[in-house]
């Protein structure tokens, strides 16, 4: 299947890597051509526009930071829908409210193609070996089509809804975890003077319902953070996170509900950026709010 992937972040050059792996002649697009170039390696083809990337596959993948990115690679001259794309299959993964996928539909739709909304819960590691949890919108058909290639990149696939289903279930799995950092922080400042080692501290965590499945994968890379290593591999950026949690409050003000908690946690995570974090991990949020002490 000829596959062209839109937008080679973090997730996006993973996601490649699993599908090249996978035999598929795969092309990419970034906006930033460097790394799209980096993956040549490992046998993919570089489009020079998001409009050659989309001529290129029968099936496009994008996966980009935000809403005005989607906008930027999809819409105007050289995007995705600017040429003839009649009869293609969009598969939009990037975190965004559910209106802006609903909205892109109807672009696609006015240029005779299909999408469908695949956000991902799982990160880089995960999307390497095709571990990720799918939350798919969009037509059963389409859903279909996409389902092949959806089947390597995941683990299980939900099929939620119409588009933008999978976005609202996105921005709600996301929601108790990226809390949980700013908790965790808290939680760890009540034990600190104990003196105990990070490792046991997070092993008991882990043990108990006080530490949820992320910190069964993550433990080891927190514990780590709290003893004071800076972890190398960023999976998951502390502005990304600040980026999901305004998505969600600006979701739950368009349905009504104040996220008061969701709102809090953003506060924290806005002094962590502030304070030079932004590009580091999500671990180093409870290191950034242990630092605060007495601030
Ligand atoms: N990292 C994770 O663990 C994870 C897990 C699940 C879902 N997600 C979601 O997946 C999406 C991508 O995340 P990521 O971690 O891969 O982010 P990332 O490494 O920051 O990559 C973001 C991508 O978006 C592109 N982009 C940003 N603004 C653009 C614009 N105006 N025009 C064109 N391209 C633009 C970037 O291009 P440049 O390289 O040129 O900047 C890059 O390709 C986000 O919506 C994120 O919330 C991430």
């Amino acid at each position: 299947m000829k596959v062209g992937i839109a937008g080679i972040g973090r997730m996006g050059a993973a996601i490649a890597e699993r599908l090249l792996r996978h035999g598929h002649a795969v092309t990419v697009w970034n906006r930033t051509p460097a790394k799209a170039q980096a993956l040549v390696q490992h046998g993919a083809a570089v489009a020079a526009t998001p409009a050659q990337l989309a001529a290129s596959a029968d099936i496009i993948l994008s996966i980009l930071t935000d809403a005005q990115a989607i906008a930027a690679a999809y819409d105007g001259p050289g995007g995705l829908l600017s040429g003839d794309v009649k009869g293609k299959l969009f598969v939009e993964m990037s975190t965004v409210r559910p209106e802006t996928q609903r909205e892109l539909d109807q672009r696609v739709r006015a240029k005779g193609a299909r999408m469908i909304d695949c956000p991902v819960g799982g990160t880089t590691g995960p999307a390497r070996e095709g571990k990720l949890l799918g939350l798919a919108g969009g037509d059963a058909s389409d859903l279909a089509r996409a389902r092949p290639l959806l089947e390597q990149l995941c683990r299980r696939i939900e099929h939620v809804g119409p588009v933008g289903a999978g976005e609202s279930v996105k921005l709600a799995i996301n929601l108790p975890l990226l809390v949980y950092w700013q908790a965790l922080g808290e939680a760890y400042a009540l034990c600190q003077p104990l003196g105990l080692d990070p490792a046991r501290v997070i092993d008991i965590f882990a043990d108990s319902s006080g530490g949820p499945n992320a910190l069964k994968v993550r433990g080891t890379m927190v514990a780590e953070a709290l003893g004071g290593k800076v972890p190398g591999n960023v999976t998951f950026n502390i502005d990304s996170i600040r980026k999901d949690l305004a998505t969600m409050i600006e979701e739950g003000a368009a349905l009504g509900y104040e996220l008061p908690v969701t709102s809090r946690a953003l506060e924290c995570y806005d002094v962590a950026s502030k304070a030079g974090m932004g590009d580091g991990d999500a671990v180093m949020l409870p290191v950034s709010w242990l630092k605060k002490k007495g601030r």
